[in-house]
Protein backbone atom coordinates (compact mmCIF):
# COMPACT_ATOMS: atom_id res chain seq x y z
CA UNK A 1 0.00 0.00 0.00
CA UNK A 2 1.47 3.71 -0.84
CA UNK A 3 1.02 5.10 2.38
CA UNK A 4 3.18 8.04 1.12
CA UNK A 5 -0.58 10.09 0.82
CA UNK A 6 -1.48 9.36 4.23
CA UNK A 7 -1.91 12.09 7.14
CA UNK A 8 -1.34 10.77 10.35
CA UNK A 9 -2.89 13.25 12.82
CA UNK A 10 -1.59 13.18 16.55
CA UNK A 11 0.83 10.63 14.90
CA UNK A 12 3.00 11.21 19.06
CA UNK A 13 0.01 9.44 20.77
CA UNK A 14 -0.02 5.69 21.53
CA UNK A 15 -2.13 4.86 18.44
CA UNK A 16 -0.37 7.81 16.04
CA UNK A 17 3.06 5.52 16.83
CA UNK A 18 1.77 2.60 16.00
CA UNK A 19 0.58 4.27 12.77
CA UNK A 20 3.49 5.59 12.15
CA UNK A 21 5.67 2.44 12.29
CA UNK A 22 3.22 0.75 10.14
CA UNK A 23 3.21 3.57 7.80
CA UNK A 24 6.39 5.09 7.50
CA UNK A 25 6.12 7.20 4.50
CA UNK A 26 3.20 8.90 5.60
CA UNK A 27 2.61 12.62 6.09
CA UNK A 28 3.12 13.09 10.05
CA UNK A 29 1.41 16.02 12.64
CA UNK A 30 0.98 16.86 16.08
CA UNK A 31 -0.17 19.23 18.26
CA UNK A 32 2.81 21.64 17.81
CA UNK A 33 2.49 21.11 14.04
CA UNK A 34 -1.04 21.12 13.13
CA UNK A 35 -3.65 22.25 15.33
CA UNK A 36 -6.51 20.64 14.39
CA UNK A 37 -8.86 22.60 16.47
CA UNK A 38 -7.89 25.53 14.35
CA UNK A 39 -10.30 25.36 11.26
CA UNK A 40 -7.52 28.19 9.66
CA UNK A 41 -4.74 25.80 10.43
CA UNK A 42 -6.06 23.24 8.53
CA UNK A 43 -7.66 24.82 5.77
CA UNK A 44 -3.91 26.77 4.95
CA UNK A 45 -2.20 23.11 5.62
CA UNK A 46 -1.19 21.66 2.15
CA UNK A 47 -3.87 18.53 1.27
CA UNK A 48 -2.60 18.41 -2.41
CA UNK A 49 -0.73 14.93 -1.18
CA UNK A 50 -3.52 13.88 0.84
CA UNK A 51 -5.76 10.71 0.18
CA UNK A 52 -6.22 9.38 3.49
CA UNK A 53 -6.63 11.07 6.91
CA UNK A 54 -5.37 8.78 10.04
CA UNK A 55 -6.90 10.45 12.88
CA UNK A 56 -5.43 9.27 15.77
CA UNK A 57 -5.65 12.98 17.81
CA UNK A 58 -7.96 13.64 20.74
CA UNK A 59 -8.09 14.59 24.07
CA UNK A 60 -8.00 10.97 26.09
CA UNK A 61 -7.97 12.54 29.73
CA UNK A 62 -11.35 11.29 30.85
CA UNK A 63 -11.67 12.66 34.54
CA UNK A 64 -9.52 15.89 32.78
CA UNK A 65 -12.74 16.30 30.49
CA UNK A 66 -15.06 16.64 34.05
CA UNK A 67 -13.28 20.26 34.74
CA UNK A 68 -14.29 23.34 33.49
CA UNK A 69 -10.95 23.53 31.17
CA UNK A 70 -10.59 19.97 30.31
CA UNK A 71 -14.45 20.38 28.80
CA UNK A 72 -13.31 22.78 26.18
CA UNK A 73 -10.38 21.39 25.48
CA UNK A 74 -12.95 17.96 25.15
CA UNK A 75 -15.26 19.28 23.00
CA UNK A 76 -12.69 21.60 20.51
CA UNK A 77 -10.69 18.29 20.42
CA UNK A 78 -12.93 15.40 20.45
CA UNK A 79 -16.00 16.83 18.20
CA UNK A 80 -15.68 20.49 16.64
CA UNK A 81 -11.97 19.35 14.90
CA UNK A 82 -13.46 16.54 13.75
CA UNK A 83 -16.37 18.35 11.92
CA UNK A 84 -13.81 20.29 10.39
CA UNK A 85 -11.75 17.32 9.18
CA UNK A 86 -14.52 15.84 7.96
CA UNK A 87 -15.67 19.13 6.03
CA UNK A 88 -11.84 18.70 4.31
CA UNK A 89 -12.60 15.27 3.59
CA UNK A 90 -15.58 16.04 1.92
CA UNK A 91 -14.23 19.49 0.06
CA UNK A 92 -10.98 17.34 -0.85
CA UNK A 93 -12.49 13.94 -1.74
CA UNK A 94 -10.19 12.56 0.79
CA UNK A 95 -11.34 9.17 2.97
CA UNK A 96 -11.41 10.29 6.52
CA UNK A 97 -10.37 7.20 9.20
CA UNK A 98 -11.76 8.39 12.94
CA UNK A 99 -11.17 6.39 16.02
CA UNK A 100 -14.18 6.02 18.67
CA UNK A 101 -14.79 4.37 21.89
CA UNK A 102 -17.22 2.33 24.07
CA UNK A 103 -17.51 4.76 26.33
CA UNK A 104 -19.65 6.44 23.46
CA UNK A 105 -22.48 3.71 25.34
CA UNK A 106 -23.44 3.92 29.35
CA UNK A 107 -22.46 0.00 29.72
CA UNK A 108 -25.48 -1.46 30.64
CA UNK A 109 -26.24 -3.38 26.95
CA UNK A 110 -23.58 -6.56 26.69
CA UNK A 111 -21.88 -6.76 24.34
CA UNK A 112 -21.98 -3.80 22.05
CA UNK A 113 -22.82 -3.96 18.41
CA UNK A 114 -22.38 -0.92 15.91
CA UNK A 115 -25.74 0.16 15.60
CA UNK A 116 -26.28 0.77 19.49
CA UNK A 117 -27.57 4.18 20.26
CA UNK A 118 -25.63 6.72 21.57
CA UNK A 119 -25.46 6.68 25.99
CA UNK A 120 -22.29 8.51 27.07
CA UNK A 121 -22.14 8.55 30.61
CA UNK A 122 -19.32 11.73 31.05
CA UNK A 123 -18.31 15.10 29.14
CA UNK A 124 -15.08 12.22 27.22
CA UNK A 125 -18.02 10.27 26.45
CA UNK A 126 -20.39 13.10 24.79
CA UNK A 127 -17.26 14.61 22.87
CA UNK A 128 -16.64 11.40 21.56
CA UNK A 129 -19.86 10.18 20.63
CA UNK A 130 -19.95 13.97 19.22
CA UNK A 131 -17.13 13.15 17.17
CA UNK A 132 -18.73 10.07 15.80
CA UNK A 133 -21.64 12.11 14.13
CA UNK A 134 -19.69 14.79 12.78
CA UNK A 135 -17.01 11.82 10.92
CA UNK A 136 -19.88 10.22 9.85
CA UNK A 137 -20.89 13.42 7.75
CA UNK A 138 -18.08 12.75 5.11
CA UNK A 139 -19.53 10.08 2.67
CA UNK A 140 -15.85 8.18 2.96
CA UNK A 141 -15.19 7.39 6.23
CA UNK A 142 -14.05 4.86 8.67
CA UNK A 143 -14.72 4.81 12.59
CA UNK A 144 -12.85 2.43 14.63
CA UNK A 145 -15.27 1.82 17.90
CA UNK A 146 -12.43 1.01 20.70
CA UNK A 147 -11.31 -0.29 23.84
CA UNK A 148 -8.62 -0.30 26.24
CA UNK A 149 -6.29 0.55 24.33
CA UNK A 150 -2.61 -0.27 25.32
CA UNK A 151 0.48 1.21 23.03
CA UNK A 152 3.53 2.83 23.70
CA UNK A 153 2.05 5.70 26.01
CA UNK A 154 0.53 5.57 29.57
CA UNK A 155 -1.49 3.06 29.76
CA UNK A 156 -2.95 0.59 32.79
CA UNK A 157 -0.49 -2.17 31.90
CA UNK A 158 1.87 0.12 31.89
CA UNK A 159 0.67 1.29 35.62
CA UNK A 160 0.49 -2.16 36.71
CA UNK A 161 4.16 -2.97 35.55
CA UNK A 162 4.86 -0.25 37.76
CA UNK A 163 3.23 -1.09 40.50
CA UNK A 164 4.36 -4.52 40.59
CA UNK A 165 8.06 -2.93 40.59
CA UNK A 166 7.23 -0.95 43.68
CA UNK A 167 5.71 -4.21 45.41
CA UNK A 168 2.41 -2.47 45.49
CA UNK A 169 -0.56 -4.85 45.47
CA UNK A 170 -3.11 -2.48 44.38
CA UNK A 171 -7.27 -3.22 44.95
CA UNK A 172 -8.59 -2.76 41.36
CA UNK A 173 -12.18 -2.52 39.98
CA UNK A 174 -13.91 -5.61 39.44
CA UNK A 175 -17.41 -4.78 38.16
CA UNK A 176 -15.76 -2.94 34.65
CA UNK A 177 -15.06 -5.79 31.86
CA UNK A 178 -14.19 -5.48 28.38
CA UNK A 179 -10.77 -6.59 25.97
CA UNK A 180 -7.82 -4.77 25.89
CA UNK A 181 -7.02 -3.28 22.37
CA UNK A 182 -3.04 -3.80 21.73
CA UNK A 183 -2.18 -0.61 19.30
CA UNK A 184 -0.78 -3.31 16.71
CA UNK A 185 -4.37 -4.79 16.36
CA UNK A 186 -6.45 -1.54 15.52
CA UNK A 187 -3.53 -0.49 12.74
CA UNK A 188 -4.50 -3.99 11.71
CA UNK A 189 -7.74 -3.35 11.30
CA UNK A 190 -7.31 0.14 9.54
CA UNK A 191 -5.47 -1.69 7.13
CA UNK A 192 -7.67 -4.24 6.34
CA UNK A 193 -10.27 -1.65 6.08
CA UNK A 194 -8.20 0.42 3.69
CA UNK A 195 -6.67 -2.09 1.43
CA UNK A 196 -9.84 -4.38 0.91
CA UNK A 197 -11.84 -0.99 0.03
CA UNK A 198 -14.88 -2.73 2.27
CA UNK A 199 -17.74 -0.34 2.66
CA UNK A 200 -17.45 3.06 4.59
CA UNK A 201 -19.09 2.94 7.89
CA UNK A 202 -18.22 2.37 11.56
CA UNK A 203 -16.07 -1.10 12.78
CA UNK A 204 -15.78 -2.11 16.25
CA UNK A 205 -12.23 -3.44 17.23
CA UNK A 206 -10.75 -4.74 20.13
CA UNK A 207 -8.49 -7.79 20.77
CA UNK A 208 -10.47 -10.82 21.04
CA UNK A 209 -10.32 -13.50 23.90
CA UNK A 210 -12.61 -13.60 26.97
CA UNK A 211 -13.59 -10.72 28.22
CA UNK A 212 -12.34 -9.63 31.67
CA UNK A 213 -12.65 -7.40 34.37
CA UNK A 214 -9.65 -4.58 35.66
CA UNK A 215 -8.79 -6.76 38.39
CA UNK A 216 -8.79 -10.35 36.52
CA UNK A 217 -6.52 -8.28 33.91
CA UNK A 218 -4.28 -7.07 36.68
CA UNK A 219 -4.18 -10.98 37.89
CA UNK A 220 -2.70 -11.99 34.79
CA UNK A 221 -0.29 -8.95 34.30
CA UNK A 222 1.45 -10.16 38.03
CA UNK A 223 1.26 -13.51 36.40
CA UNK A 224 3.31 -13.19 33.84
CA UNK A 225 5.96 -10.90 35.78
CA UNK A 226 5.98 -13.86 38.23
CA UNK A 227 4.71 -11.42 40.74
CA UNK A 228 2.63 -14.65 42.32
CA UNK A 229 3.37 -12.68 45.68
CA UNK A 230 1.45 -9.83 44.82
CA UNK A 231 -2.51 -9.59 45.88
CA UNK A 232 -5.21 -7.89 44.02
CA UNK A 233 -8.22 -7.02 46.38
CA UNK A 234 -11.45 -6.74 44.10
CA UNK A 235 -13.42 -3.54 44.56
CA UNK A 236 -16.22 -1.64 42.97
CA UNK A 237 -15.77 0.78 40.67
CA UNK A 238 -18.18 2.70 43.29
CA UNK A 239 -16.09 2.11 46.02
CA UNK A 240 -13.05 3.33 44.37
CA UNK A 241 -14.00 6.61 43.08
CA UNK A 242 -15.95 7.47 46.72
CA UNK A 243 -14.11 9.97 47.27
CA UNK A 244 -13.54 11.27 43.92
CA UNK A 245 -16.80 12.86 43.03
CA UNK A 246 -15.03 14.68 40.22
CA UNK A 247 -14.32 11.85 38.49
CA UNK A 248 -16.18 10.71 35.52
CA UNK A 249 -18.81 7.79 35.00
CA UNK A 250 -17.45 4.94 33.61
CA UNK A 251 -19.44 2.50 31.72
CA UNK A 252 -19.08 -1.10 33.42
CA UNK A 253 -19.64 -3.15 30.07
CA UNK A 254 -17.16 -2.16 27.64
CA UNK A 255 -17.26 -5.23 25.73
CA UNK A 256 -17.74 -5.24 21.50
CA UNK A 257 -18.91 -7.35 19.22
CA UNK A 258 -16.39 -8.13 16.39
CA UNK A 259 -18.73 -9.97 13.89
CA UNK A 260 -18.53 -7.12 11.65
CA UNK A 261 -14.35 -6.40 11.49
CA UNK A 262 -13.40 -9.99 11.67
CA UNK A 263 -16.48 -10.44 8.18
CA UNK A 264 -13.46 -8.20 6.57
CA UNK A 265 -11.24 -11.46 6.99
CA UNK A 266 -9.62 -9.72 9.64
CA UNK A 267 -7.89 -12.42 12.40
CA UNK A 268 -8.04 -11.05 15.66
CA UNK A 269 -5.43 -12.07 18.74
CA UNK A 270 -6.51 -12.95 22.21
CA UNK A 271 -5.24 -10.21 24.14
CA UNK A 272 -3.88 -12.69 26.88
CA UNK A 273 -1.60 -13.46 24.27
CA UNK A 274 -0.65 -10.14 23.12
CA UNK A 275 -0.77 -8.97 26.62
CA UNK A 276 2.40 -11.26 27.16
CA UNK A 277 4.25 -10.27 24.23
CA UNK A 278 3.66 -6.36 25.36
CA UNK A 279 5.58 -7.49 28.86
CA UNK A 280 8.34 -8.83 27.27
CA UNK A 281 8.82 -6.18 24.80
CA UNK A 282 8.84 -3.85 28.06
CA UNK A 283 10.95 -5.96 30.41
CA UNK A 284 13.52 -6.17 27.18
CA UNK A 285 13.32 -2.41 27.38
CA UNK A 286 14.05 -2.16 30.96
CA UNK A 287 16.97 -4.27 30.10
CA UNK A 288 18.49 -2.39 27.23
N1 LIG B 1 -6.60 5.20 25.40
C1 LIG B 1 -7.69 4.42 25.46
O1 LIG B 1 -7.83 3.58 26.36
C2 LIG B 1 -8.77 4.56 24.42
C3 LIG B 1 -9.92 3.76 24.53
C4 LIG B 1 -10.90 3.85 23.53
C5 LIG B 1 -10.72 4.73 22.48
N2 LIG B 1 -9.62 5.51 22.43
C6 LIG B 1 -9.48 6.43 21.30
O2 LIG B 1 -8.37 5.99 20.54
C7 LIG B 1 -7.75 7.14 19.90
C8 LIG B 1 -6.25 7.11 20.17
O3 LIG B 1 -6.05 7.17 21.58
P1 LIG B 1 -4.58 7.15 22.22
O4 LIG B 1 -4.64 6.35 23.46
O5 LIG B 1 -3.58 6.84 21.18
O6 LIG B 1 -4.47 8.72 22.62
P2 LIG B 1 -3.20 9.52 23.20
O7 LIG B 1 -2.07 8.59 23.44
O8 LIG B 1 -3.72 10.35 24.33
O9 LIG B 1 -2.79 10.48 21.99
C9 LIG B 1 -3.60 11.53 21.56
C10 LIG B 1 -2.78 12.41 20.64
O10 LIG B 1 -3.64 13.48 20.19
C11 LIG B 1 -2.83 14.65 20.10
N3 LIG B 1 -3.63 15.88 20.16
C12 LIG B 1 -4.31 16.36 21.20
N4 LIG B 1 -4.84 17.56 20.89
C13 LIG B 1 -4.51 17.84 19.62
C14 LIG B 1 -4.75 18.92 18.73
N5 LIG B 1 -5.47 19.99 19.10
N6 LIG B 1 -4.22 18.89 17.46
C15 LIG B 1 -3.49 17.82 17.09
N7 LIG B 1 -3.21 16.77 17.88
C16 LIG B 1 -3.72 16.76 19.14
C17 LIG B 1 -1.94 14.53 21.33
O11 LIG B 1 -0.83 15.38 21.19
P3 LIG B 1 -0.26 16.19 22.47
O12 LIG B 1 0.20 15.13 23.43
O13 LIG B 1 0.81 17.02 21.88
O14 LIG B 1 -1.43 16.99 22.99
C18 LIG B 1 -1.56 13.06 21.30
O15 LIG B 1 -0.41 12.84 20.51
C19 LIG B 1 -8.48 8.36 20.43
O16 LIG B 1 -9.47 8.74 19.51
C20 LIG B 1 -9.16 7.86 21.71
O17 LIG B 1 -10.33 8.59 22.02
C21 LIG B 1 -8.63 5.44 23.36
Amino acid sequence: MDDSHFLIIGAKGQLGTALHERFPSAVTVDSDTLDITSQESLQQFDWSNITVILNAAAYTNVDGAETSEGRLSAWNINASAVGYLSEIATSHNLTLVHVSTDYVFDGTKEPHAEDEPFSPLGVYAQTKAAGDIAASITSKHYILRTSWVIGEGNNFVRTMVGLAAKNISPSVVSDQVGRLTFTATLVDAIEQLLKMNVPFGTYNVSNEGEPASWAAITRRIFQVLGRDDLQVTDTTTADYFANRPEAAPRPLQSTLVLDKIKATGLGLRDWTSDLEIYIRNEQTKEHV
